[in-house]
């Protein structure tokens, strides 16, 4: 069987192109090489020489068509994951790449029996909640005017009762940012057009995924990184709003499994689903287990920082790809331990915290609570 991955030098691609070269099957990779996680387009890890390259853009039709070439199976992972205002970005890396992949598979020139686009938990926006009156809704973003007073509960927009986080299942979405709304529509994309052409497709939405491999150099790729980047050298991690907020962390060991079992499953065709941690964690929990694996007793710091546009808490429901025989199996400490290892085995890290957190000051995403 021969795959091609999109996105293949990155975090959760190369995992899944290791993986699949194990198991003996061939692999094409197409990948751009971006900056921050390829600093001048030089793969961050070394490509695995047994899989082809294709280096080229998945905005480009010819780049795409030279990957595709005796392909049966694609991961599309390849996508543009980030805080910065350019809208547009988002939609073409993430949305119209993957039009054009239809494009051409609607053309009846290519072999690919399926397709597994990569999209993620932001979909949910600010999630699911439960008002004791109410019942269950999806939350809206809470108001700037609300943050601006140390106000961060999600409160019920029909009473004003502050309500409880439920886990978000594939059923109802609510993406309110460039990101999630380019991958709502990625998803689009890939049932309509994949079941109106006959080409079973499935998308997964990840939660947010640990391990070696992991570029500190991403921006986008979260609490991890910035408590273990600020931790490693000698500074406490910084968490924004109170650290009170529920997220879920998932490894990539469990993520491959995932993917590839999602692939594997007539039973996912047309379908999306979740993959996570299947475990409420508080941001501050993840910064204290962080500073145990590193164990130099720095601990957190909540100066007031809070995202413009950041969710309150948000954790994924994964029943359905329980249903299909899959449970996360690493756990959080274990993930931790693997990315602190893996971190310190590279010598001297940035702490890339606080060059990200300037930039994102700059650009009004990030602000400060006034006193
Ligand atoms: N890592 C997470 O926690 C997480 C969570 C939710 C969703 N996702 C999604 O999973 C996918 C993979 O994420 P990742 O963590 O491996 O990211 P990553 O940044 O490590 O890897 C993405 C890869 O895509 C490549 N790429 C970017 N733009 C490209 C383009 N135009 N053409 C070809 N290649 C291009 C990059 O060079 C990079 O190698 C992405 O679509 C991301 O949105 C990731």
């Amino acid at each position: 069987m021969k795959y091609l991955v999109t996105g293949g030098a990155g975090f959760i691609g190369s995992a899944l192109t290791k993986q699949l070269l194990e198991r003996g099957d061939d692999v094409a990779i197409l990948d751009s090489l971006e900056h921050p996680v390829h600093p001048n387009g030089v793969p961050f890890k070394p490509l695995p020489p047994d899989a082809m390259f294709v280096h080229g853009s998945v905005t480009d039709r010819d780049a795409w068509t030279r990957a595709l070439q005796g392909v049966d199976r694609v991961f599309h992972l390849a996508g543009y994951a980030d805080y910065q205002p350019d809208f547009s970005h988002f939609f073409e890396i993430n949305t119209t790449s993957t039009a054009l992949l239809y494009e051409l598979l609607a053309t009846g020139e290519f072999g690919v029996e399926k397709v597994v686009v990569a999209s993620s938990q932001a979909i949910y926006g600010e999630a699911a909640y439960e008002c004791p009156t109410h019942g269950k809704f999806m939350a809206e973003p809470r108001p700037l005017t609300q943050l601006e007073l140390h106000n961060w509960d999600v409160i019920c927009t029909r009473c004003g009762a502050v309500s409880k986080p439920i886990a978000s299942n594939e059923e109802h979405v609510a993406p309110h940012n460039s990101y999630s709304i380019s991958k709502y529509a990625l998803e689009m994309i890939t049932h309509r057009l994949g079941k109106r052409y006959d080409i079973a497709s499935a998308a997964v939405r990840y939660s947010i995924v640990h391990g070696s491999g992991q570029s500190f150099l991403n921006a986008y790729s979260g609490a991890l990184r910035s408590f273990a980047t600020r931790m490693l050298n000698g500074n406490p991690a910084v968490v924004f709003e109170d650290g009170e907020q529920f997220r879920d962390y998932v490894n990539i060991a469990d993520v491959t499994r995932a993917n590839l079992l999602v692939m594997d499953s007539p039973a996912a065709d047309y379908r999306s689903f979740n993959i996570g941690g299947n475990q409420w964690v508080s941001v501050k929990e993840l910064a204290e287990l962080v500073d145990t694996v590193i164990g130099n007793n720095l601990g957190w710091e909540a100066p007031g920082l809070y995202r413009v546009g950041d969710t309150r808490h948000v954790v994924s429901d994964v029943s359905n790809l329980q249903a299909l025989g899959w449970n996360p199996e690493v756990s959080l400490r274990e993930s931790i331990e693997e990315y602190i290892g893996w971190l310190s085995s590279i010598g001297d890290v940035p702490d890339t915290f606080t060059q990200s957190q300037k930039v994102m000051e700059r650009l009004g995403v990030l602000r400060r609570v006034s006193d």
